[in-house]
């Protein structure tokens, strides 16, 4: 029989929130194992009978006949028929005697992280899914995403590598893809690349995290723009590298400070193409500045070229990497906005010495990303998808972001003052009404909008308060009702102020 406290261990275990997962069988299994591991229940104890303890925990006899029989097969207690399970002896090969250990954790007591571990958390987490709001920053349209054709292109890759592609691959990434991608980063954006400079990764967030671990030591110093992208923050700030915002105007990063304090740090950080969260584009000259202080600083430029497909003025200017002849440019691609964000592929594209141990680096972190994506990615690109993809994808999101922004000349003129993005998928907005920031974002939270607070992407500059609009996501009359209760939050924001 178990004692009144022994039995409320159990019940616990069956009702704690973190066991959730577990199928009821493997919880009662799992509390009991614990007593048992924990010195509460010893050799010889015998359990209650089958029955007795499923009535009083409210389960099938069945229920914890599969836990018991469970337990037998681990060795954990006997069963003698005509006379009941017992608890048996197990040897205990720890030094020091066991100590009793709750089973489940108080409520309120902390996880036990070491200080990395505080610092990864305490940035909060980024990107992540969640129901898409109106207005939500970054997002690409998916619901018109060729579903039939991907389907179509997976079967001939499951039909043509059978069980080859089931197992583990090259670290880099799949050949073809990285040919593939070699091809279309040199064709559109001007880079330098071939296939064996690629190495194919899960997400831009992962290539700034390898790259800042491999590049930096804790505690040295790197360029980043001010306002800039906080996912970026987060991944340098989780290798213990300490950041040097640089401000922003509307050529891009200012680079006099860099230029004059080239000791300050030898990695700078940018997103060149199209700046986030001002959407400005870095100029010629600060572009060749830049290369040339990499070049005799014998630094670093980490180029996120995160959504230069979609540029709607004009051509777009080539990456940074594909001008920089001495090779001291990282570029980092992405696949979350070019297509869509569940398919977790990005790319970088590497100085040639730095290919080797970026992939022994990349292969402790997860091995490589799946195969059959990347096959299925390559044929894509091969095929002369992702380029209609891409195209009619950039006419679609040209549309809307015009529409957004007559319709926030209509309905919004007074409260705030658009900044027209020369491309991406979001448009920011400052506020020239006399209302808090949080508060306008607070209150359109409630209203059933994902605005992005401006501030919050500011670390030394003083901010323009203000939000982001994310449109390529939202057909015309979703960004017609979110504008109108844009308009009705700001206007009530005003009205009770
Ligand atoms: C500037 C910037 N870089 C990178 C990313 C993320 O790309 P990934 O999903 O590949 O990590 C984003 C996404 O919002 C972004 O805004």
């Amino acid at each position: 029989m178990f004692r009144h406290t022994q039995l409320e261990t159990v019940k616990a275990w069956l009702q704690h929130p973190d066991h959730a997962g577990l199928p009821l069988q493997g919880r009662i299994q799992r509390a009991i194992r614990q007593l048992i591991l924990d010195g509460a229940l010893t050799a010889g104890k015998p359990l209650p009978a089958t029955r007795a303890l499923a009535a009083s925990l409210g389960v099938s006899r069945d229920t914890v006949e599969a836990a018991y029989g469970q337990l037998h097969a681990e060795g954990f207690i006997l069963r003698r028929v005509g006379s009941g399970s017992f608890v048996a002896e197990i040897r205990d090969l720890s030094p020091t005697p066991r100590r009793a250990r709750p089973l489940v954790r108080p409520a309120g007591s902390g996880p036990g992280l070491g200080a990395r571990g505080r610092a990864m958390v305490a940035g909060g987490a980024v990107g992540g899914g969640g129901p898409v709001r109106i207005f939500r920053q970054g997002l690409p349209e998916t619901r018109n995403f060729p579903l039939r054709l991907w389907e179509r292109l997976e079967r001939q890759v499951l039909k043509e590598q059978g069980s080859a592609a089931l197992v583990l691959t090259d670290p880099q990434g799949a050949a073809p893809l990285r040919q593939a991608i070699a091809d279309y980063v040199n064709l559109e954006r001007g880079a330098r690349a071939t296939a064996d400079r690629v190495l194919i990764l899960t997400s831009a967030q992962q290539a700034m995290a390898l790259t800042a671990q491999l590049l930096l030591d804790p505690g040295e110093r790197i360029f980043v723009e001010d306002p800039g992208y906080h996912g970026a923050r987060q991944a340098f700030a989780a290798a213990g590298v300490v950041p040097v915002p640089l401000p922003v105007d509307g050529q891009g990063l200012v680079t006099d400070l860099l230029l004059a304090r080239p000791d300050l740090a030898r990695v700078v950080a940018l997103t060149p193409s199209h700046q986030f969260p001002t959407g400005s584009t870095l100029s010629l000259d600060r572009r060749l500045a830049l290369i040339d202080w990499a070049a005799t600083r014998g630094g670093w430029i980490i180029e996120d070229d995160y959504d230069s497909e979609f540029h709607y003025v004009g051509r777009p200017t080539a990456c940074v990497q594909g001008l920089d002849p001495q090779e001291r440019t990282i570029y980092i691609g992405t696949f979350t906005k070019s297509l869509f964000p569940g398919l977790r592929i990005a790319y970088l594209i590497l100085p040639p010495d730095l290919v080797a141990p970026f992939t022994i680096a990349r292969t402790q972190q997860d091995g490589h990303p799946a195969s059959i994506p990347q096959l299925v990615l390559a044929r894509f690109m091969q095929g002369g998808h992702f380029g209609s993809h891409i195209r009619l994808m950039r006419s679609l999101y040209a549309e809307r972001m015009r529409l957004l922004l007559r319709l926030v000349e209509t309905h919004l003129a007074g409260l705030v003052a658009p900044q027209v993005p020369a491309g991406g998928l979001q448009m920011a907005c400052h506020l020239t009404c006399d209302l808090p920031e949080d508060r306008v974002i607070a209150a359109a939270e409630a209203a059933g909008l994902a605005l992005t607070g401006l501030s919050g992407l500011y670390a030394k500059a003083a901010p323009r308060p203000g939000f982001l609009l994310g449109f390529a996501a939202f057909t015309p009359s979703e960004l017609e009702t979110g504008v109108r209760r844009l308009a009705a939050v700001l206007k009530e924001g005003l009205k009770a102020a």
